[in-house]
């Protein structure tokens, strides 16, 4: 049966990676019942409109959602980030970001083959905080963390089980704990609970400073990695460098309750200093599409995609170019 996919090209590269990804998801068997959304930067200038609460309810009744990227040099920092991307994480509950970082064959960095799970609703993103005295010289401004129970234990939860089903069963949980003491200890106790429904899995701390220097000069001791949203957001970018450059790292927004659709990007932006000269590299939109194939059971797709994508990983020209082979090779 076709799955019913809510897609949001977005703006500059986004429309032309996206366009890539559908072709080769198709070439490789899956049914799509397509739907586009008209949301990004383009609208948002054009109507005033980020994410109407009406097409916000539609959203909820597909089976995935494709996003490319959003953002144009003349929308102000913040406004899609918070009213577009950020909404959709809170409001459809994709409470894991999970992105995987791996070197293709023959590239550099042949030890990279690790996957990190971000926790993606609560910490410093939860937008807690505000200013006080607001462009006074006395002026206050807080960013507060939220960190539940219920929030971190459902995402550790995740990444033991995702730990377990791979043949390594490693998990290391990346925090601060040694400085950010409240948070830090309420997800090294929550970890170390959850360990003891799996013991099969073996297990490991590092600072994330630390963990910055493992991803440059020992990324093969990582099997998967749990942390918070901020230090995932920022230890994502540094894998992306590790495994083969923002061209090829890719993410999933995860609703893994099932209680809605989840959402599935790359990692890059709108780049709008490529945009229109097809000189975008669509595998990162290409990955994407590939986990949401995985999310929708669609297993054997996701093994001709992956393939095609080995095959085809020396292969050079514009985004068109690039994506006809991948979806012949299919
Ligand atoms: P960016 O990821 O768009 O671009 C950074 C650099 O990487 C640029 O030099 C770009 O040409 C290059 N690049 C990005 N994707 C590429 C690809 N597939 N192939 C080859 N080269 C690629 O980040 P930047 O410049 O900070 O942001 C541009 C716009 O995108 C901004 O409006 C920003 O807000 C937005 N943005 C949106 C995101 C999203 O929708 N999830 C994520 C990050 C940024
Ligand atoms: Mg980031």
């Amino acid at each position: 049966m076709a799955h019913r996919v809510g897609i949001i090209g977005g703006d500059g590269i986004g429309p032309e990676v996206v366009g890539v990804a559908l072709k080769v998801v198709r070439a490789a068997g899956v049914e799509l019942d397509q739907v586009d959304y008209d949301l990004g930067g383009r609208r948002y200038l054009a109507t005033g409109e980020v994410l109407p609460d009406s097409v916000l309810d539609e959203l909820r009744g597909l089976d995935a959602i494709l996003l490319g990227a959003v953002g144009t040099p003349e929308v102000p920092p913040g406004v899609l980030e918070r009213g577009l991307l950020l909404k959709m994480r809170f409001a459809l509950d994709l409470y894991v970001n999970l992105r995987p970082f791996k070197a293709g064959p023959g590239r550099h960095n042949d030890g990279v083959d690790f996957l990190v799970v971000r926790e993606n609703t609560e910490g410093t993103y939860a937008g807690e905080g505000g200013f006080l005295r607001q462009g006074t010289p006395h002026e206050i401004a807080t960013q507060g963390s939220v960190n539940t129970r219920m929030g971190v234990e459902r995402c550790v939860r995740f990444a033991f089980e995702l730990a377990r089903s791979r043949e390594r069963k490693h998990l290391t949980l990346v925090h601060k704990t040694n400085v950010l003491t409240f948070a830090g200890d309420l997800w090294q106790r929550t970890f170390d609970d959850v360990a003891r429904s799996f013991d099969d899995v073996g297990t490991a701390y590092n600072h994330v400073d630390a963990a910055c220097i493992y991803f440059v000069h020992d990324p093969g001791r990582y099997d998967v990695i749990v942390t918070d949203n901020l230090f995932g957001d920022i230890l994502t970018d540094l894998g992306g460098a590790i495994g083969g450059g923002i061209g090829r790292a890719a993410s999933a927004n995860l609703n893994p309750a099932r209680t809605g659709p989840s959402l599935f990007e790359p990692v890059h932006g709108s780049a709008p200093d490529i945009a229109g000269t097809g000189q975008a590299d669509p595998r990162a939109a290409v990955i994407s599409a590939a986990m949401m194939c995985d999310f929708l059971g669609e297993g054997d797709a996701v093994a001709r995609i992956q393939k095609a994508l080995d095959t085809t990983d020396d292969v050079k020209g514009t985004t068109t170019q690039i994506g006809d082979a991948i979806a012949a090779a299919c």
